[in-house]
């Protein structure tokens, strides 16, 4: 069945478990034909670097079409086109859109007009379920499973849809988070209502330092985002709050990954790259997998299916 995905909050866990294997299967044959003849649309009223270009490279690999923008300005949204109408528009030539916009509820309002289904690829500070997705296949890659984790979010907790995403996700499989931010960026409270309501456990710290990290299972780290800030004075007083450097590695676990969504500013200091729990550059490639995986989905394509198609290309 066709579907849009707008936010992880709908997916079940037996979903989430479902596209991670198919991530999984892509990783194995990530060129193929099984969307020949499909036309995707990469609509991007935000600036973007991975997603929309694993996005287009997915789509690509699999023998799909793309279209698209990468700046608004450049389309007859400058005209005064509505949003709806500009979906409309696009829904006639596209079978799947893709879509970032800077305003909350964007996606779930241009799913409710598009007669094509809408991937959410990130609206404004509220939610970027299919970047969740490629979290969940980094975090199950790395720790054979996606129960019983401790899990620490750093940084930007306030504006971070990733982290938002994550742990409305995380739901299902019985995580203990921990919440490291200065309190301009603290988590929201409709999050740790959220995580109240789920039975999601979950400490706030400000400290970050060895000791705090040594029990982490999943360091995420974000960038504190300036876009987001309405006060500059504000985002200046809290940009370098949090820095994660090589020597505050030594006493990690040994199964410790650091995640990060990227881009990176000064948050991770570029010492830790080497580091062997640094991950943040195949969480980004295993972005490609999970979105093979979130585009099929999406166009009722299954993973049997996937798995019956013998066109895979080399
Ligand atoms: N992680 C992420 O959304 O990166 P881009 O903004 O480059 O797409």
């Amino acid at each position: 069945m066709k579907q849009s995905l707008v936010t992880i909050a709908n997916l079940t866990k037996e979903k989430i478990e479902y596209l991670v294997e198919m991530a999984s299967e892509f990783e194995k044959y990530p060129n193929r034909k099984t969307l020949e003849g499909r036309v995707v649309a990469t609509l991007f009223f935000e600036p973007s670097t991975r997603t929309r270009l694993s996005f287009e490279t997915a789509a690509n690999r699999l023998g799909a079409r793309v279209i698209g923008f990468t700046d608004p300005k450049v389309t007859s949204s400058t005209k005064g086109e509505t949003l709806k109408d500009t979906i409309m528009m696009v829904s006639n030539y596209a079978d799947v859109i893709v879509m970032r916009h800077y305003l909350e509820g964007a996606a779930l309002y241009a799913s409710e007009v598009s007669p094509v289904p809408i991937i959410n690829a990130g609206d404004g500070a509220n939610q970027h379920p299919t970047q969740t997705m490629l979290d969940l296949y980094s975090i199950y890659k790395t720790q054979g499973t996606l129960e019983n984790l401790n899990i620490y979010l750093v940084g930007d907790l306030k504006y971070g849809r990733t982290v938002h995403s994550l742990l409305m996700a995380m739901r299902h499989f019985n995580p203990t988070f921990h919440f490291i931010a200065p309190k301009e960026l603290a988590m929201p409270d409709e999050y740790k209502l959220y995580c109240k309501e789920h039975g999601i456990r979950y400490e706030e710290h400000e400290e970050f330092n060895e000791e705090v990290i040594s029990q982490a299972d999943i360091l995420y780290m974000t960038r504190v985002q300036r876009e987001r800030f309405t006060d500059l004075m504000e985002y200046e007083r809290v940009k370098d709050v949090y820095v994660l450097k090589a020597q505050m590695l030594e006493q990690a676990r040994p199964n410790m990954r650091i995640l990060h969504p990227l881009p990176r500013v000064n948050e991770i200091a570029y010492d830790v790259d080497d580091d062997p729990h640094a991950y943040y550059f195949e969480q980004a490639k295993n972005g490609l997998y999970a979105r093979e995986a979130i585009i099929c989905d999406c166009l009722g394509i299954t993973l049997d299916e996937v798995r019956a198609d013998q066109t895979i290309l080399k």
